[in-house]
This record gives structure tokens, C-alpha cells and sequence, in this order.
């Protein structure tokens, strides 16, 4: 049996659904009741100090004194206090109320006082995160700083609430991982498992191997078609990359025990190997050269795993990585290793005859079952991606699903602990929007897809008890800086937190966008670069208009006059609506958001009563993105050709009746201004007062092409027209014409 981890999910208690809006907390708490105590009130500005009453344990005293510590800054230096003994870190004395949860708690406010009960520093941790979202950053206009009384018991619904890092495809610094685990805590998030070795770089240290990080561990330059200024992670020569020091490890692995994460370190085997081939080409089964990768995918080249040799060195490499790292598990990879060196390796396929396997498949199991062998013997657990299922599981390893949740399943239905991670919904290096974003590996998960997460779906119900979890993944190939990393995993992270900490039955997307809004303003107040709910859709419908904002229930400012929208300009509430403005003359509606702290969400625009047009492209059509769509009013709605452009082809706006318009402009690909995938590379933009003879008046720069054009210009039509063949689809968004 392999589910000691995850017993504490059975458990009967009662759930409460929050009867109060729960402050906006995130992940949404078991219970939250409101209770009849009286407000608590603290003040600020006096010579009082702040005095915790700390129960007699090793637990609450440690906790106590991560709370002064995080208490000051979150009011970053005010003055605010409250008093002696308001606070207390109390005993859980009846555990069951928690179901026995190591990490649940329990937390009081009113009558004078906060009450955090706990049986452990996890129990007292979330209970501190939990009441440091419910402590406003400053006090009010009276001085004061008033909490709601209440009482929440609180605890997880899984044992795993994970984040995958990849350091390899791009490197962040040690105090940006400090800044990560934060993040992470603060959303009750306890795995960090951390991806460490790959075919572009080795980053962590290993005493024994030292070219791993002399040589390994650097590329020649940025690699994955990025640009150099990407990333300050350069060394004196200019090479590309970086290392962790096993000092560094060691405080990073501190720095997050004393956060409740455990960080799972993964030594990618038998593939994804190209930089450890690099240095030692030996260890490859041609014997190399190897060079380490520059771009993604997957590389043939892989460990020999006929060689003994080979053997000798992860042994000795996992003996310097369990000393590093606490916790249980080990990941070991297993994924994406072609078969093709070992197919004709003499060394391989000796090793198939003399251990009597069946194929190369059998040899990968035969890999992983060695060393689960040689962690087990180290006091460790494997755990290893789906691709560990093939050619039979070794006997106790846990399965990491990734490729849906379809491995997952069956290794749970094989009594095998699992954890969840689909790219479905977990792969946080997918973009979050259709249009307006940064490239990405390609893929989708806006919030929402990633709110739908759980982690027991298509799981049979007998066969809970097996999943550990769930887990997001945030592989670097296209995440070349911190802020970055940020942008991708903030809000998202949240989603994850709640998928894996609330319990099913009290999850629903509306109630959690609510409570974003105020998600949002801590993510703010941390300095997270996160990404911005800031799409305003402009809608039109029977002869109405309406916003709807990404962030739900915020104030839209508008005008009709295409003149940029302010805090100052009319408002529009979410659900209502208002006809759209009668009459011949085109109308540019722009909108935009504005966000709780003021701010102002970037703009949106749309045209109303075009005049009449035909779209006509000499390009075959992706399925229902038809060319009309390229002259609708919207960004939003796009043309897409299927397949790519030779030199000559047009799209081309054809008016009923010809226009004098003052500008024209043309915006394709991806990106809100152009500049994203499949934008026009070459060409330009074309005007004609017959329909027959055509002027260029623009060429495109970064997919977008735009003219002034002399008053009483006669426009009959306008195009683009390709100049240069090439394979990247078209996407075009709109043509456009102010007059
Ligand atoms: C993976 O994404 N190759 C685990
Ligand atoms: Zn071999």
C-alpha cells in the first residue's frame, strides 16, 4: 500500500459553505462563518507594542516568529499595533475538527483577539497566511484597522499542491526563487519540485563532476530564437546560463522549509541528457561529440543504458542530491527518451539479452527500476512522468501525468500514488489569451481553463485515495526572465491553489473571480509582475453595446468619439447596456478597465455602421475565421488563411461606395499591435479609387501597416498584398479607416 500521504483525505467532517464573501481569500477556506463576537479593532501610531501570546511548542513559537517577521512587512514600516496578548498562537485541542489534518488550523477573530490554532508549524503557517489576507496593508482614516469577527477552520484537500520550475531552458537567480516561494506560500502551495538537468544545462552542483557546472552548465548564447538582452544571466565570457552551488540549494531548501515547501529536485534520466553528454560524451551510446541544445524538442541522444559505467555516475550523483534535499521524493524524469541510439548500441542491446527484456521499452523500465533501487536504498521515493509507466512501472514509483490525465489514471487503478499535471490545464508556459500575449510555447490556458483543474477527474472514485494532488508546470523554453515567469504563473498559480487546497463541492469559477479582484492587489502589493486582467470586450447585440471586463464586475470607462478613455470618461456597469449610437458615419467605440487601485486596464476599440464592404483574399480559409472578419469592426474577431502566403497574394476590402477616409491601417498576427505569431512578414498596404489600379501606401513593419492619406483621397479599396513567400500563416485582425 502507497497512500499513507494521502489518508487524511478520508475524513467526514462537515463542510460550511462560506457564509460570508470570505474577505477574498485564496484558496477559499473549508468554513468560514461569520460569529456574533465583536469586531476586532487595532490602531495605529502609538508607543504600544505588539505582543504575541505563544503557546508552550516548538511549532508555535517558530511560527510566532515568522509572523512578527511577516507582520512588518506587510505593513512595510507603519506603525500599527496591537497591544499586548491580542494575539495568540493557541493548541488545537481537538484535532478532529480539522479531520486531523497536519495542515490544517483553526483561526478566531473577535472579542478583543486573534486566535491561530494549530497542531503543527504547517497548521500555524496557513493560518497566517490566511489572516494576512484579511489584514489590510494600512490603517484607516481613523487610524484603525478593522477585522470582521469570524471563525474559519481550514485544511487541505490534497497532500501535493506543486510547482514545477524549470531552471535549465532558462536560469533565475536565487533571490528570485526566494521571491517564488513566497508566492507559492502565500497561495498554500507545498511542492516545489524543480527541474534541474535537461539537454540545454546542468545548474546544480555536484562535487564529484565538476565539469557539469564548469562546462554544462553554460551555452553558447541565449538560444530558442531569443533576443541576447532577454536575460542578465551571462557569465564574464558571454556564455549563456548559471548554477546552484550547494550552499545555494541548501538555502533555498531552508528558505522554503521554513515555508512549508518541500522542494523535489529532478535529475532528468535516461533522456533529456545532452548537457552531462556534452562533458562526458562517454556516457552517450555513440560516444558524441555532443553539443548542448540551443533550441527545444527532443534530442536522440540520450544516456547509454548498457553502460555500467553509466550506472556509477547517477549513483554517485543521487548520493550528493539526497543530502541536499529533505524531502521523501526524487524525480528522475523518464520522459521523452527515444529509443533509436539503443535500437543499434551493442552495449544497449547486450544489456536487453542479459537481463532477459523483451525491447528498448523493457530497457527504459529496467532504468527506472534500478533506480528506484538505488533511492529507495537512500531513503527515498521515485517519482517520475507518465513515460515511467512504459514497459512496465517499478513497483512503488509515484507517476507524475502530464500527458493528460490518462497515465495518471491507469497508475492509480494500479494501486500506484499519482499526481496530476495535464497539459490540459496545468501547463502555465501556455499562453493565457488568444491574442495580446507574449510568445509561448504555443497552446492555451486562460484562468478559467486552468480554474476547471481537478485532480481526481476521470479517477475512479475507489481509487482517490492514490492521488496525491495536483501539480502546475512551468517549463522556460520561451520564459527568458524572472518577470516573466511571473507574468505566466500570476494568476494562474491561484487556480492551482484552489484546484488542489478547496474542497470540490465549494468551487465555482464566479466566486473566484470575485475574490480575485482582491488576489490581484496582493500579487500588486508583492511587486508580481502578474498578468493583468485588462481585456475590456466590446459587444454588440441587437442593436445594443455592452463591455464585458476580464476582471469580472470592474468599471469600464468609455467613449464613442475614439478619443482616449480616462478615469474621468462615462462609465458603463457590467450587466447594462446602451443602444448603439444611430446614424451613417462610422463610430469608434474605445474601452478600458479600471482596476481597484485605480489604475487603468489597456484599451480596447471597436468600429460601429462601417460602411459596406466586401473582404475578398486570394487565401484559402482556417476553418471559420472567414476574410469578412478581417473588416467587422473588431480585433477580436480575426480572418486566419489556412497555410502560408506566396508572394502577389491580397486581401483586399472592396466598399460599395468609395470612402475618404484620413488614415488607414492594417494589423496582423497575433499580438494586440501586431508583432505577434502569424503576422505578415512582408508586404504592404495598398490603396484604389477603381477597384482595378492600386498605390502602395504603407509597407508593414512587425505586421502592422498604417497611412496618412491627403484630404479627398477616393479609397474604393484597400489591401495587403504579400511581397515575400512565406510559410507562417496569415492572420489578419482588421482593417481599419478613421476619417
Ligand atoms: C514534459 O512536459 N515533457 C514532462
Ligand atoms: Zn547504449
Amino acid at each position: 500500500m502507497k497512500h499513507i500521504l494521502a489518508s487524511a483525505l478520508f475524513c467526514f467532517c462537515t463542510i460550511n459553505v462560506p457564509a460570508i464573501a470570505a474577505e477574498g481569500l485564496v484558496p477559499l477556506p473549508v468554513s468560514v462563518e461569520r460569529t456574533a463576537a465583536a469586531p476586532i479593532v487595532f490602531t495605529s501610531g502609538n508607543e504600544r507594542q505588539n505582543r504575541l501570546r505563544v503557546s508552550d511548542t516548538d511549532a508555535a513559537r517558530r511560527a510566532a516568529a515568522y509572523f512578527s517577521a511577516a507582520l512588518k512587512k506587510h505593513f512595510a514600516g507603519k506603525n500599527i499595533h496591537f497591544g499586548k496578548n491580542k494575539i495568540i498562537f493557541a493548541s488545537l485541542e481537538n484535532p478532529e475538527i480539522i479531520c486531523g489534518n497536519a495542515e490544517g488550523y483553526v483561526l478566531e477573530i473577535g472579542d478583543g483577539k486573534i486566535v491561530l490554532s494549530a497542531t503543527t508549524y504547517a497548521g500555524y503557517f496557513y493560518a497566517i497566511q490566511t489572516l494576512l489576507q484579511m489584514l489590510p496593508r494600512e490603517a484607516d482614516g481613523n487610524g484603525e484597522i478593522t477585522l470582521t469577527p469570524c471563525k474559519i477552520v481550514d485544511y487541505p484537500r490534497f497532500v501535493w499542491r506543486g510547482f514545477m520550475l524549470d531552471s535549465v531552458r532558462h536560469f533565475q537567480s536565487v533571490e528570485w526563487i526566494k521571491k517564488l516561494i513566497d508566492v507559492l506560500a502565500s497561495q498554500k502551495i507545498n511542492t516545489l519540485h524543480w527541474h534541474l538537468t535537461d539537454d540545454q544545462g546542468w545548474r546544480i552542483e555536484i562535487k564529484k563532476y565538476p565539469k557539469l557546472t564548469q562546462l554544462a552548465a553554460w551555452r553558447e548564447h541565449i538560444g530558442f530564437g531569443l533576443e541576447p538582452d532577454q536575460s542578465e544571466h551571462y557569465d564574464k565570457a558571454g556564455r549563456y546560463g548559471g548554477f546552484y552551488s550547494q550552499d545555494e540549494i541548501r538555502e533555498i531548501v531552508r528558505y522554503a522549509a521554513s515555508r512549508n515547501i518541500t522542494v523535489v529536485p529532478e535529475i532528468e534520466l535516461p533522456g533529456h541528457a545532452v548537457a552531462a553528454l556534452s562533458v562526458y560524451p562517454e556516457f552517450g551510446c555513440t560516444g558524441g561529440p555532443y553539443k548542448i541544445r540551443l533550441i527545444g524538442g527532443v534530442s536522440d541522444d540520450v544516456y547509454c543504458a548498457g553502460n555500467e559505467a553509466v550506472y556509477t555516475f547517477w549513483e554517485d550523483i543521487f548520493d550528493e542530491v539526497v543530502q541536499l534535499f529533505p524531502g521523501k521524493f526524487v524525480h528522475v524524469g523518464g520522459d521523452e527518451c527515444p529509443k533509436i541510439r539503443w535500437k543499434i548500441c551493442p552495449k544497449c542491446q547486450a544489456k536487453i539479452r542479459a537481463e532477459n527484456l523483451k525491447d528498448e521499452h523493457e530497457l527504459q523500465s529496467y532504468v527506472i527500476r534500478r533506480m528506484e533501487k538505488v533511492l529507495s536504498q537512500r531513503g527515498k521515493r521515485l517519482i517520475g512522468w507518465d513515460e515511467i509507466l512504459e514497459g512496465g512501472l517499478a513497483p512503488e514509483a509515484t507517476v507524475m501525468s502530464w500527458r493528460g490525465a490518462k497515465g495518471g489514471v491507469e497508475a492509480a487503478k494500479m494501486q500506484h500514488d499519482v499526481v496530476m499535471s495535464p497539459n490540459s490545464h496545468c501547463y502555465y508556459d501556455y499562453s493565457q489569451a488568444h491574442s495580446g500575449e507574449p510568445r509561448s510555447f504555443g497552446g492555451f490556458i486562460p484562468l478559467e481553463r486552468a480554474y476547471e483543474f481537478n485532480p481526481t477527474e476521470g479517477v475512479p472514485a475507489k481509487f482517490h485515495k492514490h492521488i496525491l494532488g495536483g501539480q502546475a508546470n512551468l517549463w522556460t523554453e520561451y520564459i527568458p526572465n524572472e518577470k516573466h515567469a511571473e507574468y505566466m504563473l500570476a494568476p494562474r498559480i491561484s487556480a492551482l491553489a484552489e484546484a488542489t487546497w478547496t474542497p470540490q463541492e465549494l468551487r465555482s469559477w464566479e466566486d473566484f473571480q470575485n475574490r480575485m479582484v482582491h488576489q490581484y492587489a496582493r500579487f500588486g502589493a508583492a511587486g508580481v509582475n502578474y498578468r493583468r486582467p485588462e481585456a475590456v470586450q466590446i459587444l454588440v447585440e441587437n442593436g445594443t453595446l455592452r463591455f464585458r471586463p476580464d476582471l469580472r464586475n470592474a468599471k469600464v470607462v468609455f467613449t464613442l468619439d475614439g478619443s482616449e478613455p480616462t478615469e474621468k470618461s462615462q462609465s458603463l456597469a457590467p450587466q447594462t447596456r446602451i443602444p448603439v449610437p444611430a446614424g451613417d458615419a462610422a463610430v469608434c467605440v474605445r474601452a478600458r478597465a479600471v482596476f481597484p487601485d485605480g489604475s487603468l486596464g489597456r484599451i480596447n476599440e471597436r468600429f460601429l455602421n462601417l460602411p459596406k464592404a466586401k473582404v475578398i483574399s486570394t487565401l484559402n480559409t482556417e476553418a471559420g475565421n472567414v476574410p469578412a472578419r478581417a473588416f467587422d469592426g473588431s480585433r477580436e474577431a480575426v480572418y486566419w488563411a489556412n497555410g502560408g502566403a506566396r508572394a502577389g497574394d491580397t486581401v483586399a476590402v472592396v466598399f460599395e461606395q468609395a470612402q475618404t477616409p484620413k488614415h488607414v491601417s492594417c494589423i496582423t498576427g497575433k499580438g494586440e499591435t501586431g508583432g505577434g505569431g502569424d503576422r505578415l512578414h512582408s508586404g504592404v498596404l495598398e490603396i484604389s479609387s477603381d477597384g482595378k489600379t492600386w498605390h502602395p501606401v504603407a509597407k508593414f513593419s512587425r505586421g502592422f501597416a498604417e497611412a496618412e492619406l491627403p484630404a479627398g483621397t477616393q479609397v474604393k479599396a484597400l489591401r495587403l498584398r504579400v511581397t515575400n513567400p512565406q510559410a507562417e500563416w496569415l492572420l489578419v485582425r482588421e482593417f481599419e479607416i478613421r476619417n
